[in-house]
């Protein structure tokens, strides 16, 4: 038994790019957001208001966020770190935004400079902040399976820090395997430990397909009653601060696996498409999605 609906989380705009090392043009990423919003996605994730130190290829987020923050009623959040990240896209016009943190004491270091309970006390801030506001703020915790530094992260940290993001105010928590090293087997006692602290419903996952486990993990993810899944469009991404981490999950082969278990996504596969060869082409390689590769061949 799986959900009927799922919904797509696409975080190609900001997941996708943020490890490109040549700058993408701030036209080039507005017209992708653009396409993807023209699929029938409700959830785009624009960009970061992070150190454009630390992520320079999203050192325009301001200009990003500026010009498609008006899409129609495409939700578009934004990664804010601090308050600092969340006040500057709250003046780019961002409606919505998201927090990130680890379940890896050394990943938590390396990726946003600061250890897991100074992250927590620093979206406290943030959620307050947003709360006044009212806007809705997501919550991601990276490294729910294994950790670059650490290696296998155990179930009960990843279910910590999600309870902590939760009970601070998150309206979902996104548990995302960063590395991509999680298979069924390691997927489902994570899975089985949170979902005995935060509701199944406010649950999302985010796969990267660095051993190619992607498909098989959201599949048991669905089966265990997981209803929204984060992708890239065209396999893109990659955390800068995870080395040999390979892209997301692709969003069109993930809609191809939807539509073939009679799941519906609102997203129409052919658009899609035409978003992941726009991108693809911009940036000189091939998709990496087995469903684009399959139907451009044809
Ligand atoms: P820090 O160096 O400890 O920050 O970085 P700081 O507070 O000491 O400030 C240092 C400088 O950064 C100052 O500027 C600040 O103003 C500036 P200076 O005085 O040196 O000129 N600064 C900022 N500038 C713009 N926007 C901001 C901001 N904050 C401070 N928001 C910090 C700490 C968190 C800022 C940094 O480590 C950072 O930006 N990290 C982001 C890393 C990142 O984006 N990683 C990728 C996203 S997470 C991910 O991909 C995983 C996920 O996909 C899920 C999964 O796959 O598991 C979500
Ligand atoms: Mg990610």
């Amino acid at each position: 038994c799986i959900p009927k609906f799922v919904k797509i989380v696409e975080v190609g705009p900001r997941d996708g790019l943020q490890n490109e090392k040549n700058i993408v043009p701030t036209a080039v990423k507005i017209e992708l957001i653009h396409r993807l919003a023209s699929t029938g996605l409700s959830v785009i994730e624009a960009t970061s208001f992070v150190s454009p130190k630390w992520v320079p290829q999203l050192a325009d987020a301001k200009d990003v966020m500026q010009a498609v923050h008006n899409l129609g009623s495409i939700r578009m959040p934004v990664l804010t770190p601090n308050l600092k990240g969340f006040e500057a896209a709250i003046a780019a016009g961002a409606r919505e935004v998201a927090v990130f943190a680890s379940a890896s004491e050394s990943f938590s270091k390396s990726n946003i400079n600061c250890s897991i309970e100074e992250s927590l006390s620093r979206y406290q801030a943030v959620i307050r902040a947003a709360k006044q506001l009212s806007i809705p703020v997501r919550g991601y915790v990276s490294c729910v399976v294994g950790c670059p530094v650490e290696g296998l992260i155990h179930p009960s940290k990843v279910a910590y820090v999600a309870k902590e993001l939760y009970d601070m105010g998150c309206f979902e928590i996104s548990l995302g395997d960063t590395i991509g090293v999680g298979t069924p087997g390691s997927v489902v006692p994570m899975l089985l430990a949170v979902m005995a602290v935060v509701p199944i419903e406010k649950l999302a996952v985010h796969f990267h397909d660095t051993y190619g486990q992607s498909l098989p993990n959201i599949l048991v993810s669905l089966q265990m009653g997981i209803s929204i899944v984060d992708s890239s469009v065209a396999g893109l991404g990659g955390c800068p601060y995870a080395k040999g981490a390979s892209g997301n999950v692709a969003t069109e082969d993930v809609v191809y696996m939807l539509n073939g278990v009679g799941v519906k996504t609102n997203v129409d596969l052919g658009k899609l498409l035409l978003a992941g060869d726009f991108i693809s082409s911009h940036l000189g390689r091939p998709s990496t999605s087995k469903t684009a590769i399959a139907l451009n061949r044809v």
